[in-house]
């Protein structure tokens, strides 16, 4: 059972948000717009039961949750290889991989149920440019090499470099959905940053609804 609520019916009505069509998701999401509100419609329907999101983000699981993760989809390569690192229930991992199929999307995540799920989904989906990993990112250190990294909601970023850059090849990008406090993060994590390679950290303020809900998204990029 999940909720579908068109533009023309927000605000009138009671029921949990889950997936609204409204041009603004549209336009952000583009083609990949129906497999991304496939992919709400299963985490609304099992992600609480199979204790992937909360109770209390059920109703904001479209804007906060599956929206939000295209944030960083801009800062995205052209082509080349993506590893989201600590994917969880696959945010924003699943989402970017719908949003940008020529992309090698790699998901990694050590616990097992998540796994089991996100290879339901793989499936549902038929993410043919998707690779699981079920371990935890510091295991595919010296094994995997990809152009951008993403992470949401893993770690603080000096620890979060230490687990990804390694993963980072040269000229590549970390990219850290970080909350308010992504200026006080990136002060902090200065000395690792510079000793794993980080040329250039930039933090982008993205306001993907045009509300003021902004989303911070740190950009570290590592020397050619
Ligand atoms: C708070 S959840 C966030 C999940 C998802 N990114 C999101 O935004 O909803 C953090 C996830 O990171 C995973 N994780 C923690 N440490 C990790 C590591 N060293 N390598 C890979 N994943 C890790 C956890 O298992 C968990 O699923």
């Amino acid at each position: 059972m999940w909720w579908f609520v068109p533009a023309s019916e927000e605000g009138v009505t009671d029921e949990p948000e889950v997936v609204v069509d409204d041009p603004q998701s549209r336009e952000i999401l583009g083609l990949a717009w129906g497999g991304v509100a496939h992919f709400a419609e299963m985490l609304a329907d099992e992600g609480e039961l199979r204790g992937l999101i909360g109770p209390r983000e059920l109703p904001r699981l479209w804007s906060r949750h599956v929206l939000n993760s295209a944030a960083v989809a801009q800062f995205l390569p052209e082509e080349g290889s993506l590893a989201d690192v600590g994917t969880g229930a696959g945010l924003p991992g699943v989402v970017l991989a719908l949003m940008r199929p020529e992309l090698e999307v790699h998901l990694v995540e050590p616990m097992e149920r998540r796994l089991a799920w996100l290879g339901e989904v793989v499936q549902e989906l038929d993410l043919e440019n998707v690779q699981l990993h079920h371990c935890r990112a510091e295991e595919l250190h010296g094994r995997l090499r990809v152009s951008a990294v993403t992470a949401r909601a893993v770690a603080a970023l000096d620890k979060l470099a230490r687990i990804t850059l390694p993963l980072v090849a040269p000229g590549g990008t970390l990219l850290a959905q970080k909350g308010q406090r992504a200026a006080d993060e990136v002060s902090r994590a200065d000395r690792v940053l510079r000793r794993l390679g980080a040329s250039d950290v930039r933090i982008h303020e993205v306001d993907l609804l045009g509300d003021g809900d902004v989303t911070r998204v740190v950009e570290v990029r590592t020397s050619s």
